[in-house]
């Protein structure tokens, strides 16, 4: 908690050691910095974001075979699906791996895609799932059969879990402060990240720079699973130019690299919650055992009443047995609630469409990004406190909340709202 340090100073972000229950640690600090200062300066709530920051590009300088970009994400109760690039679009899809380095007790095969964006040809973007895995444990493996060897340690299998949560990550000189916070000596160690959308916004239809942080969330991505769902800047479709062939199909460059678990469910046999989708776009998970399930909502994909999304979030929602999983996530991109005037109302019509779902599956919090700008809510519902709605919290961008669930007890969980509420504070990004 070095970085921290400076936090406590500026309104409790830091909401640790919290009594048994939720732990949201606010990092991100030279942004934060710049709110402190500003806030000496002046009464007024309005919240400016601070400049941008210049662009950080990761080169590739290893051989076209070289397995790049490597990261990897949960599939089921024990397997993990490890995804990366290589520029030779000839290199396997195999992974290897094992409990002691450079010993590859194992290996499973998998297959790779490619997409083209205009000009832009992809790389060959490997997705191999490995497993089943023990819990809690340190895995060795290797992409390809050759290059580099990594560390991934598999989520545990019961309570506590510890989820750092970033949304609009984006790949500047902010991203790199961001990654390097959630890495930080005292920030310590997690389990799984979440991502609510804008990987990197800063890709928006330029490809290359996809590439580009790829290789730069590596570090942190190949050794715990990155769980993320899409925002605007995944979209990539051009305003005006139709849909023609495979050229500028929306949401082509996310999807074939950033592929989540959307297919797995309806395995009732492992005693998952989760309810398959279609669409890569929107999908849920179990996390430590099934304490916690996670939905991941897709603020760019049809959300009315009717549509697959929301006959399937019903479906989802209706399987959660609340007795086994006291924890309920929910994270989409666009804010139901937010009182900045950047992106106003823009989550307004999927929070009609689909508010009351939540409410009646009494989901305990729902994350969102999107503004760039942290603030969070009292349990509410249809625009009103309620003690029975939701904890609900659009996130810094730049920024990371840590979340450590540790006890399953949903007195706890209201209690812990209340705090969230009291003790959360404003975050610049
Ligand atoms: C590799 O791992 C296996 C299984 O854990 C073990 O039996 C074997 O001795 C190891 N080999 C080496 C060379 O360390």
């Amino acid at each position: 908690m070095n970085e921290a340090a400076g936090t406590v100073v500026c309104g409790d972000l830091i909401v640790g050691a919290m009594a048994q229950s939720w732990r949201f640690l606010m990092q991100g600090v030279t942004s934060l910095l710049f709110l402190c200062a500003r806030a000496a300066a002046a009464d007024d709530d309005e919240y400016v974001r601070p400049p941008p920051c210049p662009l950080v590009l990761v080169a590739h300088d290893k051989p076209a075979w070289h397995p790049q970009q490597v990261h990897i994400s949960v599939v089921g109760s024990d397997h993990m699906r490890v995804s990366w690039v290589t520029d030779d679009r000839r290199a396997p899809s195999v992974v290897e791996y094992g409990t002691s380095p450079g010993n590859y007790t194992a290996s499973s095969t998998g297959d790779h895609t490619t997409y083209r964006y205009f000009f832009y040809k992809s790389g060959a973007i490997h997705h191999v799932t490995i497993g089943p895995l023990e819990p809690s444990t340190t895995y060795y493996y290797r992409c390809g059969r050759s290059g580099d060897e990594f560390t991934l340690r598999t989520p545990p299998s019961t309570l506590p879990i510890e989820f750092v949560v970033v949304g609009d990550l984006g790949e500047t000189g902010w991203t790199a402060s961001t990654l390097s916070h959630i890495t930080a000596g005292g920030g310590g160690d997690y389990d799984m990240l979440l991502l609510p959308g804008d990987l990197s916004y800063n890709a928006d239809t330029q490809q290359p720079l996809w590439d580009s942080f790829g290789r730069l969330v590596q570090p942190l991505a190949s050794a715990r699973p990155w769980m993320v769902t899409e925002g605007n800047h995944e979209v990539e479709a051009l305003p005006g130019i139709p849909v023609v062939g495979e050229l500028v199909k929306p949401f082509v460059a996310y999807n074939a690299r950033w592929r989540m678990p959307y297919d797995d469910g309806d395995d009732e046999a492992s005693g998952s919650s989760s309810s398959s989708t279609t669409s890569n776009l929107y999908y849920s998970f179990d996390a430590a055992g099934g304490a916690a399930h996670v939905v991941m909502l897709g603020s760019y994909a049809a959300f009315v009443e009717g549509s697959e999304q929301h006959r399937w979030l019903a479906r989802d929602l209706a399987r959660v047995d609340r007795r086994r999983t006291p924890w309920l996530l929910v994270l989409l991109h666009a804010p139901w609630y937010n009182t900045n005037q950047a992106h106003q109302g823009e989550g307004e019509r999927m929070r009609v469409a689909m508010e009351r779902l939540l409410y009646e599956a009494r989901v305990d919090v729902v994350l969102a990004g999107h503004v760039h700008a942290y603030e969070r809510f009292t349990r509410i519902y249809d625009n009103k406190a309620d003690s029975r709605g939701r904890c609900t919290s659009p996130l810094a961008t730049e920024a990371t909340g840590k979340a450590l669930l540790s006890s399953s007890s949903r007195t706890t969980s209201r209690r812990t709202c209340r705090s969230f509420g009291r003790r959360a504070s404003g975050m610049a990004g």
